[in-house]
């Protein structure tokens, strides 16, 4: 057994489909290059002790002492942990250390990342891990704090790149025939996906009719984004995120601030831009044409008072070590 394991996860964003995809619709998701560091280290006695950017616990089974919040963000990384050591028979504890780069609570996936990076760093210590293995145990511990979780934001961040996902298909990889220049933008407000997720169903309830016409127009963007994806077209890419930011204000997911950035990102030469997420504030994304119009974007939205940063595609996934 190692006496300390590292490993790292990146953060996600939905390209396409987010809020439809609850209905069984399709979903394109990335992951992008923001990560969270996980490093666990053996320890002499018998606690699980976790520390992180926002919180730190020191756990021994139902028991947690430490900050206010530590039972609520680290439960399920001490869960994740405790199974793998359940497993190994390992009687002695363990400390956590978490570090992120991924803004949290804006829907970039900093929850799933978290749990691949923990459960992987936990597995390291014993055995080189298998990353579909990884991928369950993190989807376990996400439940704990997305109890309907679809495993999309664990599975992005276990495997990197671009995914098609639909509930009924599972997972499919895209191959994205251009490099994609994004740029993601910050409201400042965080949200509940939870909140969201049921204001979206009780419009569905008293808008069937409409509703269902919106899912089909959301399930007809996915599949020609993902052959624009494919065919490298971003230009067609951007004008069917704009189609599917018309969508999300429909069904009433986005928000001022949000409205306020898209506009500034298409104004500043964004092939398109739209909520990421479950909206109601979060984050946004926008898609530049090459790397100099990626920075004049970010730094207009910053100049403008906001938190954005210029990131890529993500294709390494989880890294161990
Ligand atoms: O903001 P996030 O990353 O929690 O995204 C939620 C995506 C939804 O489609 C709104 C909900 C879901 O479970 O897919």
């Amino acid at each position: 057994m190692k006496s300390q394991a590292t490993a790292s996860a990146p953060a996600k964003v939905i390209l396409f489909g987010e809020h439809f995809v609850v209905y069984g619709n399709p979903a394109i998701l990335a992951s992008i290059d923001r990560r969270i560091t996980v490093r666990a280290k053996t320890a002499e006695h018998d606690k699980v002790f976790i520390k992180s950017d926002i919180a730190e616990g020191e756990f021994s089974g139902a028991t947690v002492k430490g900050s206010e919040n530590a039972e609520a963000v680290l439960r399920p990384l001490y869960s994740a942990v405790r199974q793998v050591l359940l497993e190994k028979k390992h009687e002695r504890g363990l400390e956590i250390e978490v570090r992120s780069d991924i803004p949290h609570g804006i829907g970039l996936g900093s929850s799933a990342a978290s749990c691949v990076a923990t459960v992987a760093a936990t597995c390291l210590l014993f055995e080189q891990p298998d990353r579909q293995a990884v991928c369950e145990r993190a989807v376990e511990a996400e439940r704990l704090i997305h109890k309907n979780s679809s495993g999309a934001d664990c599975y992005i961040s276990t495997f990197g790149g671009l995914i098609y996902y639909s509930k009924s298909e599972g997972f499919s990889k895209i191959r994205s025939g251009a490099e994609m220049y994004i740029v993601i933008a910050d409201t400042g407000i965080k949200h509940s996906t939870g909140d969201l997720v049921s204001s979206v169903k009780s419009l569905k309830e008293r808008n069937e009719q409409e509703f269902s016409r919106w899912t089909e127009q959301a399930r007809s963007i996915c599949g020609r984004a993902r052959s624009a994806i494919e065919a490298g077209d971003i230009r067609q890419m951007g004008a069917l995120m704009n189609e599917n930011q018309v969508l999300l204000s429909k069904i009433g997911v986005s928000h001022d601030v949000a409205d306020r950035l898209i506009e500034i990102a298409i104004k500043n030469g964004a092939l398109g831009a739209k909520v990421t997420g479950a909206g109601g504030g979060g984050a946004i994304i926008a898609l530049a044409l090459d790397k100099d119009s990626r920075s004049a974007i970010a730094g207009r939205i910053k100049e403008a008072g906001y938190n954005a940063f210029e990131a890529r595609i993500d294709y390494d996934g989880l890294i161990l070590g």
